[in-house]
């Protein structure tokens, strides 16, 4: 993949989603992006899981304290955490403020024991424009880097 631009955008509440990250950053040499939200969640558990439903129900998108322009990359690894059997609002703000039209996206899913479930699907609905390929979804922090290395070569 070295001969595009890739990009390697994730929002990691706890931890997971950045380390699948950083082992696709070793992979592919591309350029690591941490969305962020303005306001800090919760650290504890029940308040964030509830306040995450809250935000899913009333489909809010929270204010990102970062920003970059995604127009020089052609290939754009998006990863978030499984939040309620999608990909967690911080992403959704992230998928509705940048235009993915033309794009080719590559995610990955990090999950407690629930799998993706619509994380993939629902990220298709809201970016009918772009290439969505197939994700890699991760048991918590649990993906090898050897297998992380085997989807990369399947997708791209
Ligand atoms: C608000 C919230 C909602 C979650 N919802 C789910 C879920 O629907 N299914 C699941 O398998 N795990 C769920 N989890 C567990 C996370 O997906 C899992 O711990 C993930 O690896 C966290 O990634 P991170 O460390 O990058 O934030 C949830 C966790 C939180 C905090």
């Amino acid at each position: 993949m070295s001969e595009k631009k890739v990009l390697i955008a994730y929002y990691s509440y706890s931890g997971n989603t950045k380390t699948i990250a950083e082992k696709i950053r070793h992979i592919t040499g591309g350029q690591l992006f941490e969305i962020k939200t303005i306001k800090e969640y919760p650290r504890n558990y029940t308040d964030i899981v509830n306040l995450a439903k809250q935000e899913k129900e009333q489909d809010i998108k929270p204010e990102l304290a970062n920003k970059i322009d995604i127009s020089g990359y052609d290939t754009i690894f998006l990863g978030t955490p499984v939040w309620w059997y999608t990909f967690a609002t911080p992403v959704k703000t992230f998928l509705s403020e940048n235009d993915f039209s033309g794009k080719t996206i590559i995610p990955f899913c990090t999950h407690g024991g629930g799998g993706a479930y619509s994380t993939y699907s629902d990220m298709e609905k809201l970016c009918p424009d772009a290439v969505i390929k197939t994700g890699f979804t991760s048991y918590e922090n649990s993906a090898k880097e050897s297998e992380i290395e085997q989807w990369i070569n399947s997708v791209k």
